[in-house]
């Protein structure tokens, strides 16, 4: 029986460790789609593309060699056969990921990829991102935007990065991300007959059941 379950949501929302729960809970496999960029992004820095040229990026995203894991317990991520997981979180690719992921032609790309994940998986993945409620799977079973107040996203994301990342600096990064995303779409309105699941005041295990629930 499909079960397409379609979650988005900004940076520090908790959408990646609910999403791989409630994977793990129903059964499902996971798709990271900001993975994808961030892969991508890795990419064209690595062949030394020029990110300020939408033509090469999209040259790139054409013969992006990407090949990805759909299990919510570990994560493979391979770019032409070299393992990515760590790379693709450091600083250089979060400062430039935007840049990529503002190219239409290689949202375009990206998406088909993603729609045929989802169907590779027989309809039965948690697929989490920017634009998955909306754009990639508006007719998924459930459809969720995780929310988070700025402070709460803030103080997660600190923890995240293992809380030694000066404050203040975090805030301008997290901020200046969002806002370069908010530039090309609005990721983080619930759009019609999308659940609104706001995590302020929830811990983990409260997130993953109202999710569940939704
Ligand atoms: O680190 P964080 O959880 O904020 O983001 P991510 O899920 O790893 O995604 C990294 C970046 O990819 C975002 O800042 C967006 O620019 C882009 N993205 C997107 O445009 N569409 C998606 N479906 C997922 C990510």
């Amino acid at each position: 029986e499909r079960l397409v379950i379609a979650m988005d949501g900004p940076s520090g929302s908790g959408k990646s460790s609910v999403a791989k729960a409630v994977a793990q809970h129903f059964g499902l496999a996971y798709l990271d789609t900001g993975a994808m960029y961030r892969a991508l992004t890795w990419y064209c820095l690595q062949q030394q593309v020029d990110l300020t040229d939408a033509d090469a990026v999209l040259a790139a995203a054409q013969n992006f060699p990407l090949s990805q894991g759909t299990t919510a317990d570990v994560e493979m991520i391979e770019v032409d056969g070299v393992d990515v997981v760590e790379a693709i979180r450091e600083p250089r690719i979060s400062e430039n990921v935007s840049a990529i992921a503002s190219n239409r032609g290689v949202r375009d790309l990206l998406i088909n990829m993603q729609r045929d994940a989802i169907k590779n998986s027989g309809y039965r993945m948690v697929a989490e991102g920017r634009d998955i409620t909306t754009v990639v799977a508006p007719d998924a079973d459930a459809r969720i935007l995780l929310t988070a107040s700025e402070e709460v996203r803030l103080a997660r994301r600190g923890l995240q990065l293992g809380g030694t990342q000066n404050n203040e600096q975090l805030a301008q990064q997290v901020s200046a991300r969002d806002a370069k995303d908010s530039k090309v779409n609005n990721f983080t309105e619930a759009a019609e007959g999308v659940t609104l699941v706001d995590s302020s005041d929830l811990n983990f295990e409260e997130t993953i059941d109202a999710v569940i629930k939704a």
